[in-house]
């Protein structure tokens, strides 16, 4: 079932060549981010480029919710007036942050050092996944939550009458973690302190910077360590919302297993931590070049240009990347589906509790369509069928998880035989406009009738 209604079954099929300029939307990550920060302002925050999928959506409601006003100016345009670090009112309603983890365990943080009480929940796939991860450090400053058994939604969370500062070193690579516990210490007094052994997105602390508040990032035996100075004041800024590499992931790696492709990607944010996907593409061999490097908005940025790659080689992805790419591992399997070669993909744990569990999802479907996939806990390898050799022709669950449904779609595109998926509806929650920029490139991707 999709998030938000009746099951949506799409086909993807081989047809033309791939061609033309793929304008995928605004960054995710950023956009929660941008309401989030905007919410926790005194003033105005104009946000441009704002990505106005169902995740979003749902964090932009939640702020609303606890006392920020938020509007809807136009497309992609939106303006925030916050409330101020410490000035969130309570929710007289349950807070639905629907299919998105990075919406609910941001939102939890930064809640959570106020004397409020707010409820949680989501879809199945939300209210499947474990929230002890952000739950347990929250708990250091003085906060209380009561969820289902394992840590589950939905979830009360009591906020900490007299927070006290923290510092937390993540047990697991994950920004969602990082940035509940630094969104957590900004109502707190002092210093709250995150180690992280390997670098997550940084997102948080570049846009917390932005907004006015103190924080420094050093490197340490330990990691990264983040300290940011409680109890700023932040005040309303403008956010040109960078296109979201995540999204461009499709249209790219579409185009490298279509014969005859060739796709800009224009304006795509490339942050080196999440960019990864692209440099193990070019190890792959890959014909793939950044067009036009620049900055903008403190972000590099670059056009991509993806053409048909048949001669990819599979490799090992080294496990240190895992993060800089931790949602691009679908897709990404797909291309190493027609190169040659196995590709061996380890360290990628954090898969098993994403919208779905990723490897899981992605080794069923893709030996139903005739691909060879083996997996442990934490690593999985395809092995390379060579451009044209897969064989497609099944229906593959998409498991309320955006990224499994665009990942067959794509790989679709490619086999011999067309792959449909039993609902396409969750791809709204982070590419609304997935279906009109893919048919624009000339892709064969309809909706199918029941
Ligand atoms: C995100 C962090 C990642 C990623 C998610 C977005 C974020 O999750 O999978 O899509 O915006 O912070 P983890 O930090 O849990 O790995």
């Amino acid at each position: 079932m999709s998030a938000h209604g009746e099951p949506v079954p799409m086909t993807a099929r081989k047809g033309a060549a791939l061609k033309g300029v793929a304008n995928v939307p605004g960054d995710k990550s950023i956009s929660h981010r941008a309401l989030i920060l905007g919410a926790l302002s005194v003033g105005e925050t104009a946000i441009t480029g704002l990505l106005e999928g169902q995740d979003v959506l749902d964090t932009a409601k939640a702020m609303r919710a606890f006392g920020a006003e938020v509007e809807h100016l136009g497309p992609g345009e939106w303006r925030v007036h916050g409330v101020g670090v410490g000035g969130f009112a309570e929710p007289d309603a349950v807070i639905d942050c629907g299919n998105s983890g990075t919406g609910v365990r941001l939102i939890m943080g930064c809640m959570a050092t106020s004397p409020i009480t707010a409820t949680f929940t989501g879809d199945a796939s939300l209210n499947g996944r474990p929230m002890a991860r952000v739950t347990d450090p929250l708990a250091l400053f003085g906060t209380r939550a009561y969820g289902r058994r394992g840590g589950r939604l939905p979830m009360t969370i009591v906020g900490a009458e007299n927070p006290v500062p923290v510092r937390y070193k993540t047990p697991v690579p994950s920004a969602q973690v990082k940035s509940a516990v630094l969104l957590a210490g900004l109502n707190a007094p002092g210093e709250t302190v995150v180690i992280e052994r390997e670098a997550t997105r940084d997102h948080s602390e570049r846009m917390l910077r932005g907004f006015g508040a103190e924080l420094s990032v050093e490197d340490s035996p330990d990691g990264r360590v983040i300290t940011l100075k409680g109890q700023p004041e932040l005040t309303g800024q403008t956010v040109d919302v960078p296109r979201d590499p995540s999204s461009a992931a499709f249209p790219v790696c579409a185009a490298l297993i279509t014969e005859g492709s060739d796709v800009l990607v224009p304006n795509i944010g490339l942050n080196p931590t999440r960019a990864g996907l692209y440099e193990t593409l070019r190890d792959m061999g890959a014909d793939l070049t950044y067009e036009n490097p620049r900055e903008e908005g403190g972000e590099p940025v670059a056009d991509l240009r993806a053409r048909f790659s048949p001669e990819m080689k599979g490799i090992e992805v080294p496990a240190e990347r895992a993060a800089s790419m931790i949602d691009e591992y679908p897709v990404l399997s797909v291309v190493a589906a027609f190169a040659e070669g196995r590709t061996h993909m380890p360290g990628v744990k954090e898969l098993r509790v994403k919208e779905s569990d990723r490897i899981d999802a992605m080794a069923k479907g893709l030996r139903a369509c005739g691909v060879t996939v083996e997996e442990g806990e934490d690593w999985w390898t395809v092995e390379g069928r060579g451009p044209g050799g897969v064989t497609g022709g099944a229906t593959v669950e998409s498991r309320l998880d955006h990224r499994i449904a665009m990942s067959f779609l794509c790989l679709g595109l490619a086999t011999q035989k067309p792959v449909a998926v039993d609902d396409g509806g969750p791809i709204a929650t982070s590419f609304p406009v997935f279906e009109g920029l893919m048919a624009g490139l000339g892709a064969s991707i309809t909706r199918t009738n029941r």
